[in-house]
């Protein structure tokens, strides 16, 4: 039988003892597979990836090496969360490799979305085997792949086009032969999210809105500059806190802040200032493919608008984008 195909008779995970099950199963499998061997994970912070850490803590514990590679796309406080739960919570032996200025100068000048976003892949390759170069007796490469990812692969490999390149790790270097584990690839993602509550992981981890593995690069429209990034990260941040305030994170897919590469006229101080507009994206889907437009009450926006506009440096507007995909992508790059 084909394993990567999910079995008719396999049951949708939907309850924390369907979840406990399947914990225990992967649990007995991963520990007759890897033995007393070493397994690396690349450990984004992302559902799936914080899902097979947590699964792996507990099958193999420190046997199992994380390794965060922070791209310096991040949002507010993400490498923070990933190191305060998993090495000071969860005692994984987790290596923090703070590479930002690795990207940021790769990156300087780049306007091209996909060129970005094929720096930003090949970078994270780079710096996550330079890693694995250090380190020693690595038998086995974790990686948090699931359902959909390898029916999008099979799509793609029936001839269907991609709209955007999408980058994992994926094409190591030759010289890094690893074994592949992938104990959550039959699971859909609503089921990753219910292994991953019933493994203790935060509400907040497990339910996190879908971020691009090119992070807030292609957020930041155009050529990236540090003071850009900073101010987008900020805005970000107070979008994401007053969504959760006003419990519009429950309701909406995704939604984030993006800032294009140009200046408007503003005043403040009594003085002309020039300053980037914050655009704000709130979406709804189901399956990424189309996306409809979360209407969100004007107060909220208001307080949204005043906050950004007060707190973060450079930004002296807020626009709120009303496209759905189809016409636009969900990403504005
Ligand atoms: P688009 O912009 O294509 O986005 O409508 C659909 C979904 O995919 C996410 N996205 C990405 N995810 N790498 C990723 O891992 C990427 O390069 C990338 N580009 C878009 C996007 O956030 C949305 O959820």
């Amino acid at each position: 039988m084909d394993c990567n195909v999910r079995p008719e008779s396999m049951a949708r995970i939907t309850t924390k003892a369907l979840a406990n099950a399947f914990i225990d199963e992967q649990v007995a499998a991963i520990r007759a597979e890897v033995g007393d061997k070493k397994v690396l994970l690349a450990l984004s912070g992302g559902v799936d990836s914080s899902v097979v850490a947590a699964l792996l803590v507990k099958a193999i514990g420190r046997q199992l090496v994380c390794v965060h590679v922070n791209h310096g796309l991040m949002r507010k406080n993400e490498s923070e969360d990933v190191i305060e739960i998993f090495k000071n919570q969860m005692d994984a032996n987790l290596v923090y490799v703070d590479a930002t200025d690795r990207f940021l100068d790769l990156l300087a000048g780049v306007s091209d979305p996909e060129k970005k976003r094929k720096i930003i892949g090949k970078e994270f390759i780079e710096v996550f085997a330079d890693e694995a170069r250090k380190l020693e007796d690595i038998t086995y490469l974790a990686q948090g792949t699931i359902y959909p990812d390898i029916l999008e692969s099979q799509k793609q490999a029936e001839g269907k086009k991609a709209v955007k390149s999408h980058h994992n790790v994926g094409g190591l270097p030759e010289d890094l032969k690893f074994k592949l584990v992938e104990p959550i690839k039959l699971l859909f993602k609503d089921e990753v999210r219910v292994v991953g509550e019933a493994l203790g992981l935060p509400h907040a981890m497990v339910y996190r809105q879908p971020f691009p593995g090119p992070g807030l690069g292609v957020r930041c429209l155009g050529a990236i500059t540090r003071d850009r990034l900073a101010a987008l990260r900020e805005a970000d941040a107070i979008l994401r806190e007053e969504f959760a305030l006003s419990g519009l994170s429950e309701k909406v897919w995704q939604y984030f802040v993006v800032i294009p590469d140009i200046k408007s006229v503003g005043v403040k101080d009594e003085s002309r200032y020039e300053g980037w507009p914050a655009i704000i994206r709130a979406v709804n889907t189901t399956d990424a493919m189309s996306a409809t437009i979360e209407e969100i009450p004007y107060t909220i926006l208001h307080k949204i608008t005043a906050r950004i506009t007060a707190e973060v440096d450079g930004i002296n507007r807020v626009l709120y984008d009303l496209t759905p995909k189809p016409v636009g992508t969900i990403e504005w790059e």
